[in-house]
C-alpha cells in the first residue's frame, strides 16, 4: 500500500538564502506566494543546499538562512498559513534528488543555461552540485507532489527538467499503477515581473551577484538608496509612448514601466496610459514613492524579526516538521515503486 495521497492543487517554491534579496525576487516571486496563500495550500522553503553549490556562499549561511526567512516573513507569509522551513531540515530532499540523479540523463543538464552563465568560463572549476542544482530543484518540488510552482522566468527551464524527470520515473519504475506517481508540476510565472532586469543594463537580469549595487533595489536599502537607485536608473532620451509595441527596442524603459505596473498592480497599459508623451522625471519621482512605500515597512519588519533569531528558528523548525511529515510519505512510496524500501 502506497502512504502518499496527491492533492489537487499544492504550491510549493523556494528562495536561497544568498546575500542581498532584491526586487527582482520580491517582485517575481514572493509577491506572488503571498497571493497563493490565500486560498490554497502553500508550502515555502530557503534552500539553504542550493546555496552550497557556491562555495564562497557557505561564509554566512545560517544568517542569511534567517535574513531569508525574515524577509519572506516581513513580506507577508504567514506561517500559520504556509509551511516555512529551510531545506537542510529535511533530509528527504537530498534522498530523492540522488534517486534522481539516477535517472536524469548528463545530457539534460549540459543545456541548463543557468548553469553555463554561473559556471562562466571556469566550467572544470565549479562545484559538481552546481551542476546537478536542476536535480536537487526537481526534488524538492516532487517530493510535495506539488501542482504549482511560482517562480521568475529564469526558472522555466530548471522547471522542464522537472517535469522530464517525473514523467521518466512514472515510464521507468511505475508500470504497475494505473495511475501516474507523479503529476507533472505546471510553473506559475506571473504578472509583469517574470523578467526584472538590471537598473544599469536593461538586456541583463537583475541579479544578487552583480557587481554594481546600482544594478537593483535590494529589500534592506534605504528611503534615499531607493531614490537616488532610481534617479539613476538608465532611461533613454524618448518619451515614454502610448503603445506597449513602441517599447520593444527600449529595454529600460520597459523594465521600470513592468517594476512600475506590478508595485501598483496596475497593467502595463494602465501605466502607459498615465504617463505616455511625458519623460521620466516625474515617472521616476512616482516609482521612488511606490516602491518606498511598500519596501519600508516590509525593511522596519525585517530589522524587528532579526532581533529575534530565536523566534525564526522556531518557525523554520515547526515548518520542518510539518514539511517531513509529507516528505517521509512521498519518499516512502518512492522507494516501494523502485523496490528499495524493506520496511513492510
Ligand atoms: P533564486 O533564489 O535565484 O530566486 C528566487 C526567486 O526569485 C525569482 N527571481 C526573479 N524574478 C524576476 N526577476 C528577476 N530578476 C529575478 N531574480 C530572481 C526566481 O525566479 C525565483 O523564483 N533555483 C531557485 C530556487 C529553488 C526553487 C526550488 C524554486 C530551489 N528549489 C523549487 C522553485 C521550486 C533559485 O535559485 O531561485
Amino acid at each position: 500500500m502506497l502512504k502518499s495521497k496527491q492533492p489537487s492543487k499544492r504550491i510549493f517554491s523556494g528562495i536561497q538564502p544568498t546575500g542581498n534579496l532584491h526586487i527582482g525576487n520580491y517582485l517575481g516571486a514572493i509577491k506572488n506566494w503571498i497571493k497563493l496563500q490565500k486560498e490554497d495550500n502553500c508550502i515555502y522553503s530557503i534552500v539553504d543546499l542550493h546555496a552550497m553549490t557556491v562555495p564562497n556562499n557557505l561564509l554566512d549561511i545560517k544568517n542569511s538562512t534567517l535574513e531569508v526567512a525574515a524577509a519572506v516573513i516581513a513580506s507577508g507569509i504567514d506561517p500559520k498559513k504556509s509551511i516555512l522551513f529551510n531545506q537542510s531540515n529535511v533530509p528527504q530532499h537530498t534522498e530523492l534528488a540522488w534517486i534522481f540523479n539516477c535517472i536524469a540523463r548528463i545530457g539534460w543538464l549540459n543545456r541548463m543555461t543557468q548553469f553555463k552563465e554561473k559556471a562562466g568560463k571556469k566550467k572544470d572549476n565549479a562545484t559538481v552540485g552546481l551542476f546537478s542544482y536542476p536535480v536537487l530543484m526537481a526534488a524538492d518540488i516532487l517530493l510535495y507532489k506539488a501542482t504549482h510552482v511560482p517562480v521568475g522566468e529564469d526558472q522555466k527551464q530548471h522547471l522542464e527538467l522537472a517535469r522530464d524527470i517525473a514523467s521518466s520515473f512514472n515510464s521507468t519504475f511505475d508500470k504497475t499503477l494505473n495511475k501516474d506517481f507523479f503529476q507533472l508540476p505546471e510553473p506559475f510565472i506571473l504578472g509583469p515581473a517574470k523578467r526584472i532586469m538590471s537598473l544599469r543594463d536593461g538586456r541583463s537580469k537583475m541579479s544578487k551577484s552583480d557587481i554594481s549595487d546600482a544594478s537593483r533595489i535590494n529589500l534592506m536599502d534605504d528611503k534615499d538608496q531607493i531614490f537616488l537607485k532610481i534617479k539613476r536608473a538608465k532611461t533613454d532620451q524618448y518619451p515614454i509612448p502610448e503603445n506597449i509595441d513602441d517599447l520593444e527596442n527600449r529595454p529600460e524603459a520597459l523594465n521600470l514601466i513592468n517594476i512600475y505596473a506590478s508595485f501598483s498592480n496596475k497593467s502595463v497599459n494602465e501605466i502607459l496610459l498615465k504617463f505616455s508623451g511625458k519623460g521620466f522625471s516625474q515617472f521616476k519621482e512616482d516609482l521612488s514613492d511606490l516602491i518606498i512605500n511598500e519596501i519600508g515597512p516590509i525593511t522596519k519588519e525585517m530589522n524587528n524579526l532579526m532581533n529575534n533569531k530565536d523566534e525564526i528558528v522556531r518557525i523554520l523548525i515547526d515548518g520542518s516538521n510539518k514539511a517531513k511529515e509529507i516528505a517521509s510519505e512521498v519518499l516512502y512510496d518512492v522507494k516501494k515503486i523502485i523496490g528499495i524500501n524493506f520496511k513492510d
